[in-house]
């Protein structure tokens, strides 16, 4: 194996079900497609890490599968950060500048900002993602940008993706018993949305919803910012283990049963249609059901998991801002019929959100399970744009003091 390559950009994403790399490097200014693995999950329960261990040997595999394909070393990446504990915070704040306008500052907007992420917040709470959603300049909404500009009052709305500490602490010591440094970490709805979502529905109003096996979590962007991120405990294996429970199967048959005959709206199932139902065992007995005994069971779990959702919508103040609609993604997204069950519960349109195409990149991995990782890639790529040119910016101005005082 050769020494690590400067410009490979590896992300890594510990799902319920599946642990999955991905790597990407820079070629002629575009990012292109390197390699990927996805090895099953091990150690988690109800989508968190349970015994670091088996989740620490899976993500080895995963990493050690991707680095035979890249051929050279890889000992650092971005992690996912998800689970049913992720919670969003609104919070606003302000600065007074007295009677007379002034121009505002980098440092005024610091403050303010200083100011607003200052709320309380319970303990074993760490901040994920602190974003602007806008400044208010008097009484102007909607700046991105307040520096330059003239007020005597500047106001900012901060959103806050908070997430249990112990939990990424947990990620993080995954990845680093596998070998792997943490450069950084993302909340992998706000992922999913890097990879799927297009300018204008950010603008209009949209929420993505990463449905994976143990739970799912969602983002909504408005006016270009995002509004509120949530989860909400209940995946794809919720739906998996009421078939299994049920019809009193296995849980992998159930899962198979789902696959191949799933669909959760009764009435889009033809009434005198049936199914067969092989047994696992190598003797057992094959028997028949009605398909549309499948939709019934899992109709109601559906239509539950959207209630959910819409609760966490009203909570967060964004339920009337969906104008663009909502964006399933995550394995659990393709489960037949659940866009009109989206579509009938929160009345906006809906649609599946696959990830944009990189340069390169293998046709399985279009498929909306991989949305959230082909946005980690895309995240890490953007923060690293950003952290080049904030670094080039400094030396500039660094050469422009120097260049002065001689
Ligand atoms: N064709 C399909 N029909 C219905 N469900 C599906 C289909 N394909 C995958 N799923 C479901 O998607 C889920 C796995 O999704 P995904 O790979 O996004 O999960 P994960 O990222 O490992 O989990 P999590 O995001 O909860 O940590 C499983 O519950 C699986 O049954
Ligand atoms: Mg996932």
């Amino acid at each position: 194996m050769s020494q690590k390559q400067e410009n490979l950009i590896v992300v890594l994403d510990v799902g319920s079900a599946f642990t999955r790399v991905l790597a990407g490097d820079l070629n002629e200014g575009a990012l292109r497609y390197r390699a990927h693995a996805v090895v099953e999950s091990a150690g988690m329960r109800k989508g968190l890490i349970a015994e670091l261990g088996p989740a620490a040997r899976a993500v080895k595999a995963a990493s050690d599968q991707a680095e035979r394909q890249v051929r050279v070393n890889i000992d650092e990446c971005l992690v996912g950060v998800g689970g049913p504990n992720v919670i969003g915070v609104n919070t606003t704040a302000g600065l007074n500048f007295g009677t007379r306008m002034r121009e505002i500052s980098k440092d005024d907007v610091t403050i303010a900002v200083e100011r607003a992420r200052g709320v309380s917040l319970p303990p074993d709470r760490e901040i994920l993602h602190l974003l602007t959603r806008q400044f208010v300049l008097d009484e102007q909404p909607g700046i991105h940008d307040p520096v330059g500009m003239v007020g005597s009052r500047l106001e900012v709305d901060l959103h806050m993706s908070t997430c249990s500490g112990s939990a990424q602490q947990s990620v993080v010591t995954c990845a680093n018993r596998a070998g792997l440094e943490v450069t950084d970490t993302v909340f992998e709805a706000l992922a999913a949305a890097e990879a799927t979502l297009t300018a204008d529905e950010r603008e209009l109003g949209v929420c993505v919803l990463d449905i994976g096996a143990h739970s799912t979590e969602l983002v909504v962007f408005f006016e270009g910012a995002v509004a509120h991120t949530g989860s909400i405990p209940f995946g794809g294996q919720h739906f998996t283990n009421d078939l299994a429970v049920v019809l009193q199967m296995p849980v992998a048959q159930a899962e198979q049963l789902k696959l191949r005959y799933g669909h959760c709206v009764v009435t889009a199932v033809p009434q005198l249609d049936e199914v067969e139902i092989r047994s696992s065992q190598p003797h057992g007995e094959t028997r028949m059901i009605r398909h549309r005994s499948v939709a019934e069971i899992l109709e109601p779990r559906a239509r539950e998991l959207f209630d959910m959702v819409r609760r966490s919508l009203r909570d967060g103040g964004v339920l009337g801002a969906l104008g663009a609609g909502v964006v399933l993604t995550g394995g659990g997204a393709v489960l037949p019929g659940l866009l009109d069950v989206t579509e009938s519960i929160l009345h906006v349109r809906a649609r599946i959100g696959q990830p944009v195409q990189l340069s390169r990149m293998p046709p399985e991995l279009t498929h909306p399970a991989y949305t959230t990782l082909v946005g980690m890639l895309l995240y890490a790529h953007r923060k690293r744009v950003t952290r080049t040119a904030e670094n080039n910016s400094l030396r500039a101005k660094l050469r422009a003091i120097f260049a002065a005082s001689l």
